[in-house]
Formats: C-alpha cells, structure tokens, sequence
C-alpha cells in the first residue's frame, strides 16, 4: 500500500462511504467519542476523519481539527460540518505520517479505523504523539489480527490485496502496545461480534 493507491481506493469508496460504513462501524465510533471527558476548549485531533461521521458528536464547547489524505472524502466531511453548523471544526488534507502541526498542539486525539490503512503505521504513531500534549487522551480504534488460527488464516491471506481493499487484513495489535508510547487504560471489543477493538490510554509524559 502507498499513498497514491489508498487515495485511489477512497475516491472509490468516497460516494458510498456512509452507506457501507457508516453503521458497521457506529458503535465503535461511539464507543470512542464517549470514553472521552472532555474539557472546555480541548484541542481535538481526528486522523482519517474520512467523511466526518464523529463530528457532530463531539461537545460544541471542544475545538476539532480533522485531517485526512483523500480530499474526496474529506470534501464530504465539509458539507457535514455546513449541514450542521459546526463553528467548531477545522478539516485539512493532510497526511497522518508528516503532520503540519507544532509538537504538543492537541490535548485529545482520536484515530478510527485508520491505523491498518496507512503505509507506516508506526509513523503516524509517532508523528501523533508527537502532536500531543504530555499527558494526552489518545483512542485507537482498529480491526487487529484475531488469535483464532481459522481467522488468522483467512486474514493472512487476504494480506496480498491491501492495496484494493485500502486496509491491511492482518494487522496484529501487540507490535502498536509496544510502539505508542501510552498508559494503556482500556482495552475493549467493539461492534459486530467485537471483531474491532477500542484502545484508549494515556501519553507517557516522557517522549
Ligand atoms: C476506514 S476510513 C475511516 C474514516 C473515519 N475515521 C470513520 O470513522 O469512518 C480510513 C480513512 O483514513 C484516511 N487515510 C488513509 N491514509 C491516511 C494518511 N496517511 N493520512 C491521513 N488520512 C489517511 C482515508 O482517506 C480514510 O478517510
């Protein structure tokens, strides 16, 4: 996978995104925004903020930049903000791997279903920590390998169409606890039959 196909796959999957994903992924979304406490005037990232279905979810009084590589789904996210007025929200299109943002900007940051769609995903772990505040909330939420070897199978063997998918099938979860560099506070399955989980921790004040 590389930039150019995943821009590709979601000029694809752009018109039909909400429909598709839209309530498959909902409860995870949710699920996310909820774990959260927010405080009034929290600086909020959302990575792959794809078509803006969190953005009217999140309190008026918080203060959400989204960025996202695909300008198509993006410019669906734009007619949401206008559709509901959301003075709030800021979109750019950017890529999660080279952030243009000072270090220690947000004081929140939220990471859906995009962790296994990235080339690098260790990258953008990196470049959002480094985005962070010490001691920022931080919420992945991703589809990672399942231990049941039938599944595990299926998975690796889908691995080879990454690039038309726009996702990688069997992407395990151990690696990213080692690598994001958080105080891990909740583990937590999430939609159809959990096969999504929730991460939620908290940056280690230490880079
Ligand atoms: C599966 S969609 C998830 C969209 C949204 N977070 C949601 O909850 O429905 C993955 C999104 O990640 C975006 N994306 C992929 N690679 C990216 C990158 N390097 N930087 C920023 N966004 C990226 C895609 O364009 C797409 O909008």
């Amino acid at each position: 996978m590389d930039n150019n196909s995943i821009r590709g796959a979601y000029k694809r999957y752009a018109p039909v995104y909400d429909w598709v994903f839209g309530l498959v992924f909902r409860n995870g979304r949710r699920t996310a925004l909820k774990t959260l406490e927010y405080e009034p005037g929290d600086q909020i990232l959302e990575v792959g903020v794809g078509t803006g279905l969190s953005l009217p979810e999140f309190p008026s009084y918080t203060h959400i930049t989204g960025i996202d590589l695909s300008q198509d789904m993006l410019d669906r996210a734009q007619k949401r903000v206008e559709k509901h007025g959301l003075t709030n929200t800021d979109l750019y299109c950017m890529d999660a791997m080279e952030l243009d943002f000072p270090d220690n900007s947000f004081d929140k940051l939220i990471v859906l279903y995009v962790l296994s769609v990235v080339p690098d995903p260790y990258k953008l772990m990196k470049e959002i920590r480094r985005v962070a505040k010490p001691g920022a909330d931080v919420i992945f939420v991703n589809h990672f390998a399942k231990e049941n070897p039938l599944i595990r199978k299926f998975e690796s063997s889908l691995s080879k169409y990454a690039a038309p998918l726009g996702f990688q099938p069997d992407f395990p979860m151990e690696p990213v606890l080692e690598n994001v560099g958080m105080d891990v506070k909740t583990i937590k399955p999430v939609n159809l039959f959990g096969y999504w989980t929730m991460l939620h921790g908290k940056y280690l004040d230490e880079q």
